[in-house]
């Protein structure tokens, strides 16, 4: 089941998901203890995160029991201006009280495949010791995506060897159209979550989303398509620029 909102502009897109974001912690800290959160890179949550990091949601937020991962990363140092965990530490982590225990990132500094098997069995640990897991049990309480004006979503690109892998949890991804390689989760862990929110923003994303949402099942090159939480929910919170085109 997806549902979509669509929002005037980017500053009530993120409000919207800001939001959303906070009721999902405080309804999963009251079920389960506590609230994991896989981010998302690229330059759409800027404006979410800070948000989030303002003290009117801040406040809401119990982050001593919140649990934070990547969907994706750059091999880069995490000091990178490429790094999405350092754009995340900007805009969110260095201004709220999240012990530094709850920030899980993926070491992208490593060979790719050393922080893909690394990351792995960071997430087979935290899933199988945390009673924080998602209402599965199997995967994130929330995810949070964008997609990409091709139609990748986290570092899912199209034609990709990592869109097909069905065990693994997280895998280095090489993108031959960008000539470098990615950390990503798997489509088949991101369907694991109880909650997938996409947030999408930008005329330049319009064509793209009218295709996934009501072109037929091509994954191959409209990776966003594979996400379908298995027993979670599909939320789409996105700006009236990026919806322009549907009908
Ligand atoms: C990344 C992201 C990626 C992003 C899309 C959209 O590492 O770049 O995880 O999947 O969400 O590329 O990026 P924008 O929000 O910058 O358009």
């Amino acid at each position: 089941m997806a549902e979509m909102s669509i929002h005037l502009d980017t500053d009530h897109m993120a409000r919207a998901a800001a939001d959303y974001i906070v009721t999902a912690s405080q309804s999963a800290i009251a079920a389960r203890g506590g609230f994991s959160i896989g981010l998302a890179g690229g330059s759409t949550p800027r404006v979410l995160y800070g948000l989030l990091a303002t003290d009117a949601f801040a406040s809401q937020i119990d982050w001593s029991r919140t649990h934070v991962f990547w969907g994706d990363e750059r091999c880069v140092w995490p000091d990178h201006p490429e790094s999405n965990y350092r754009m995340a530490r900007e805009t969110l982590l260095d201004q709220v009280s999240l012990p530094p225990c709850n920030i899980h990132r993926m070491r992208s500094e490593l060979e790719p495949h050393e922080a893909a098997h690394e990351y792995e069995k960071t997430l087979q640990h935290f899933f199988a010791n945390h009673s924080v897991a998602g209402e599965h049990g199997a995967g994130f309480d929330l995810i949070l995506l964008g997609m990409g004006d091709d139609g990748h979503t986290a570092s899912l690109f199209p034609g990709t060897q990592a869109l097909y892998e069905q065990d693994r949890r997280a895998v280095a991804n090489f993108v031959e159209k960008l000539g470098v390689w990615r950390i990503t989760l798997t489509a088949s862990f991101i369907n694991a979550a109880a909650t997938v929110l996409f947030l999408v923003a930008g005329a330049s994303k319009a064509e793209r989303l009218q295709q996934v949402l009501h072109d037929p099942y091509q994954p191959d090159l409209l990776p966003v398509q594979m996400v379908r939480p298995v027993h979670g929910r599909l939320v789409w919170i996105v700006d009236s620029a990026a919806a322009s085109q549907l009908s």
